[in-house]
């Protein structure tokens, strides 16, 4: 008897003796069967921990409110920051948070947000909402919060609506410390010591909302603010130019061609939409299992993605100098019932964090080419982190996913090859289990585990070629229902939990993944 015969002699069974078709299901649930190899005894690129990034706009309630109450609010805060959201996020240990936007960069003048607070100026968010934004959250206010949670900034600068002397100025105020005009202004403003700022991006998505250019427009901008971008003494800059959107490969064949030299990095933005209609894009709760599926395989795309992009930087950068830098990637849902449909907040499910951990797996295994990825976003828009309402806050799903890939933050990642059987739906095939492995620098490894499937464990018998396994532990992120998700009344209704389903075998390990979840395990 095969598999499939076997679970329908199952369903057959359960049926006569009047089980409901979601309990035959469960009693079905045959394991599917996965192998992984692993090379422990190889590897030799790091997985850079900027992969983990993340990304903050001024968007609806993600700076304001999700970061920035200010120092007044009864809110428990330091210098106008939230200490609930800082303990949280330093528990993920980001890495490196991109700010101001997004489309926001592109209009953003980064003077409006300096000075004393109550005469900064007031301007209207004419890309998100059209609400006022007071500018109380500015430069000095972001970069305190890098500190507070340890993160490194990276800014957008605006090249759409702003000058190539106004970024220049932008670089000289944050990071001279030789007495100039700029300089002088910092220290008026109460900041003594030059900042160190490690990356800036010139411009976001500039054939679209950052300013409409053709490739070659931008390339041609790219070259002239860049040229006035100063590494002043003690801060060096790695310059990002703005790149595709998802599979427009002919802009980054164009700015590789024309201005790959004088890039560190070259951006990649990817939205993962579950009908692929950008008008009804679909409910982040509320979805049946076709959008479960259409989702992951969405997610899934990533690989083939980056993929197509760095063939075409392999042509011109053989050395892999210019990393890629998929500085904006997420879910995007229908915006919550009730919410402004301009702030993009939605909630956030165990299928997010099934797409969180693929497309982490994915980064890891391109951490060749790949140097950086920025989630959007941090804090109550789209694939969020964190979420508040007033003096509430509650973690995700997502949020979990991220603090179990910590393992894996610079890392090495150890080459492996995965055999998946098929998830199947509507005739339609994905690969039931996504992997990535890495040796953390005290010789430790890490393997990461997704099973896709919402319906059946996962069985992967793994082999470490090159190692023994001696000892394991692990931790497992799953839930009874597809759509379990966290709320201000039940913040913990979807978090990790400890795992055993596995045993040490001759070659290696056998790991039995539940249906629909995420897993880490150590191997000593
Ligand atoms: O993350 C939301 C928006 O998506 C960003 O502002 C923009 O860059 C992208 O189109």
């Amino acid at each position: 008897m095969n598999v499939k015969q076997f679970r329908l002699a199952i369903y057959v069974a359960a049926l006569s003796l009047g089980i409901s078709s979601a309990r035959a299901n469960e009693a079905a649930a045959v394991p599917t069967t996965n192998t992984l190899v692993i090379h422990a005894d190889q590897g030799s690129n790091t997985i850079s921990r900027n992969i983990y990034g993340q990304f903050s706009e001024h968007l609806g309630r993600c700076v304001s409110e999700g970061i920035w109450v200010g120092e007044d609010s009864p809110i428990p805060n330091t210098r106008g920051i939230r200490n609930d959201v800082v303990a949280a996020l330093k528990k993920l240990q980001v890495p490196v948070l991109r700010w101001p936007g997004g489309c926001f960069a592109d209009q953003y003048h980064w003077m409006d947000g300096v000075g004393p607070r109550d005469q900064r100026p007031k301007r209207i968010n004419t890309t998100w909402g059209g609400v006022v934004e007071d500018n109380h959250f500015g430069s000095h206010e972001f970069l305190d919060f890098c500190d507070q949670i340890g993160a490194a900034p990276y800014l957008s600068g605006n090249v759409g609506s702003g000058t190539v002397e106004e970024l220049a100025e932008w670089i000289e105020y944050l990071t001279a410390a030789t007495n100039s005009v700029m300089s002088d202004m910092r220290r008026k403003n109460g900041r003594a010591e030059p900042w160190k700022i490690p990356f800036v991006g010139v411009g976001n998505e500039s054939w679209g909302c950052g300013g409409s250019m053709t490739p070659e427009f931008y390339a041609d901008n790219f070259r002239r603010y860049n040229e006035f971008v100063k590494n002043y003494p003690g801060n060096k800059i790695y310059r990002i130019a703005s790149g595709a959107n998802s599979w427009d490969t002919n802009w980054t064949e164009v700015l590789m061609k024309k201005v790959g030299d004088g890039m560190n990095g070259l951006s990649l933005h990817y939205y993962t939409v579950p009908s692929g209609n950008w008008s009804h894009k679909g409910s982040a709760t509320q979805f049946t299992e076709a959008e479960w599926f259409n989702t992951l395989r969405g997610a899934l795309d990533m690989d083939a993605l980056i993929a197509r992009h760095t063939a075409i930087m392999d042509r011109y950068d053989p050395k892999q100098r210019v990393g890629l830098m998929v500085d904006e990637w997420g879910v995007w849902y229908d915006a919550e019932p009730g919410s402004n449909p301009g702030f993009l907040y939605q909630q956030n499910t165990l299928r997010d964090a099934l797409v969180a951990g693929v497309t982490l797996n994915i980064l890891n295994r391109h951490c060749d080419r790949v140097k950086m990825a920025n989630i959007a976003q941090m804090i109550n828009v789209l694939q969020a982190m964190i979420l508040t309402d007033k003096e509430k806050m509650t973690v995700t799903p997502t949020y979990w996913a991220f603090e179990m890939f910590t393992v894996h933050h610079d890392a090495t990642l150890l080459p492996s090859e995965l055999q998946s059987a098929d998830y199947e739906f509507n005739s339609q095939k994905i690969p039931d289990v996504s992997a990535s492995a890495s040796r953390d620098p005290a010789g430790k490894i890490h393997v990461t585990l997704c099973n896709l499937n919402p319906n059946q464990p996962a069985e992967v018998a793994c082999e470490l070629q090159g190692g023994k396994a001696q000892k394991l532990s692990g931790r497992v992120l799953t839930a009874p229902a597809m759509n379990a998700h966290n709320t201000f009344d039940q913040p913990d209704a979807v978090k990790p939990a400890g795992f055993s389903a596995f045993k040490i075998t001759g070659s290696g390990f056998a790991v039995t993944l539940p249906a629909k979840s995420v897993v880490v395990l150590e191997v000593e």
